[in-house]
């Protein structure tokens, strides 16, 4: 059906795509693998029209065509769904799915019809949001059902996904795995980008490997297995498997007692969240999105008000300071949204890589910056967290989504932190720099930091922690020592039931 050949994409300083080929079938699900920066995300771009090849071309059904714009790729039927969404989040889930078609915005859109068809497409595949709710409120999962309905609602037969999973939880992954079965069923072409092989062995028909800007292999994906694959795509053998070094725990160092937040909507997220965390351990936090999580992270962080309740750290009052505050009681924080929250896209790598320290010596002398130090110091991270770019003055936001991932890694770990809050740290990452990230956790770790994992991976979770916390609903439902850990337990907190002998916070006697 689409046949790429010989594409050819130069960008400064780098060569994204160095003569691609590849050829997709109708009807089958088509995954795209390869490490950070081999130049995935910008071949789909080609195809979706967002960047021109220099050289190459593109042919659909046999005949050559020029996709000059993601409107001319839509009127080959040819939508994607980006690594990051693409919504306007103070609009409705309505609004953005018309935003941009003819049938118009505003007083002259129809909605009563558009909430129909959309309503019906949403049946078909069990893609179920609320038309008329707005984007910022909902979940990360039900925003990417409206960028796959958008698509849809343009007539996609093509429907490019650009890390689609990264972001949801197991439970979201199933869904959208059997949403995708159903379109492939009616007729629908895929082509699925993920680091994840589970993935790759469970969705797809085929699989091409993509390597420093070259397809060097497609396989059928039921004659392959993981570990080929995995080679394949970074050239030599990868281990699956964690070292983790025996480490006594230290002393108690954070004491988050009894918190209570509100989420975005005003509605209780946190309510009476309890728990410590100790020098030298990772305390895992399992449990499904949506269930205060997020808000969590932006209290413990300085980005949201508790409403309620007290954190403390190394004994030194926390609770309600500000982000800069906290920053500076050496906590480290890598953020669910990197693009956003974790950089300044358009500021360079160097410039980055010194977002929080640049008061401070050696950045900062009197009122003067000192670019040596910050030269140094960018090159030697860079290194370090082996980015990838072709200088430290390249601008963050020109970078794949892995090598943002790492500015944000090299950044936060720098200046060895007391307390590491990090939320889906390996989200994005190929399976080598997920081993490498792994690894700076653990040794971050072993030197006495105190490291909160939140992550919806339960293989994450389960392999990293030495003690596993799962929340619902804003409770603690447990807390378990890691080693032993029974995943059918841990299923049944995430679910609601609470460990025996763990109280709920809201019938506590006051
Ligand atoms: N607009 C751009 N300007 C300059 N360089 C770019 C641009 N887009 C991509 N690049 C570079 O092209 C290379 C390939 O990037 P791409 O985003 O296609 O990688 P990827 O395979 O999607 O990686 P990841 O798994 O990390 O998302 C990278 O070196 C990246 O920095
Ligand atoms: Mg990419």
């Amino acid at each position: 059906m689409i046949e790429l050949r010989g594409i050819v994409k130069r960008f400064p300083g780098v060569v994204a795509s160095n003569g691609v080929n590849l050829t997709v079938h109708k009807g089958e699900i088509h995954c795209l693998l390869g490490e950070n920066g081999a130049g995935k995300t910008t071949l789909m771009r080609i195809l979706y029209g967002l960047y021109q090849p220099d050289e190459g071309e593109i042919l659909l059904n046999g005949k050559p065509i020029r996709i000059s714009s993601p409107r001319a790729a839509l009127s080959y039927h040819i939508g994607m769904v980006h690594q990051h969404f693409r919504l306007v989040p103070t609009l409705s889930v309505a609004e953005n799915m018309v935003l941009g078609l003819d049938e118009g915005t505003g007083p002259f859109l129809n909605y009563r019809q558009t909430y129909k068809k959309i309503s019906q497409i949403a049946e078909k595949y069990g893609l179920i949001v609320d038309p008329r709710a707005r984007v910022w409120q909902l979940t990360v999962g039900q925003q990417q059902r409206v960028e796959i309905l958008k698509a849809l609602y343009r007539a996609a037969d093509v429907l490019i996904m650009d890390e689609p999973t990264s972001v949801l939880t197991p439970q979201e992954v199933g869904q959208l795995f059997s949403t995708l079965r159903t379109l492939v069923d009616d007729g629908l072409t895929i082509i699925f980008i993920t680091h994840k092989l589970d993935e790759v062995m469970e969705i797809s028909d085929r699989v091409t490997v993509l390597r420093k800007g070259k397809a060097i292999a497609t396989v059928n994906t039921p004659e392959t297995n993981k570990a080929q694959l995995a080679e394949l795509m970074v050239g030599r053998e990868v281990v699956f498997r964690m070292e983790k070094n025996e480490v006594k725990r230290g002393e108690r160092m954070l004491v988050v007692d009894n918190l209570h937040a509100l989420n975005d909507r005003g509605l209780p997220a946190l309510r009476g969240t309890s728990f410590d965390l100790y020098e030298g351990e990772i305390l895992g936090v399992a449990g499904v999105s949506g269930n205060g999580q997020r808000e969590l992270v932006e209290v413990l962080t300085g980005l949201r008000h508790a409403t309620r309740g007290r954190v403390t750290l190394e004994g030194k009052e926390m609770t309600n300071r500000s982000a800069r505050e906290i920053v500076d009681m050496g906590v480290a924080h890598v953020p669910m949204e990197r693009k956003t929250m974790g950089t300044v896209p358009n500021m360079t790598i160097r410039e980055n890589l010194i977002l929080k320290s640049y008061r401070q010596r050696p950045f900062s002398h009197g009122m003067f910056l000192d670019n040596k130090a910050a030269e140094e110091n960018a090159r030697r991270l860079m290194n370090e967290y082996q980015i990838m770019a072709p200088s430290i003055d390249t601008t963050v936001k020109v970078l794949s989504g892995g090598n943002i991932q790492r500015v944000v890694l090299a950044r936060e770990f720098s200046g060895d932190p007391r307390l590491i809050i990090a939320a889906h740290p390996t989200y994005g990452l190929d399976v080598g720099a997920t081993e490498q990230v792994r690894e700076i956790l653990l040794a971050q770790r072993d030197r006495g930091a105190g490291v909160l994992l939140i992550s919806e991976d339960l293989e994450e979770v389960m392999t990293m922690s030495d003690r596993i916390m799962v929340i619902f609903s804003g409770e603690v439902m447990g807390i378990v020592d890691a080693e032993g850990a029974k995943i059918e337990e841990i299923g049944l907190m995430m679910a609601g039931e609470r460990k025996q002998g763990v109280e709920s916070a809201s019938t506590e006697v006051a």
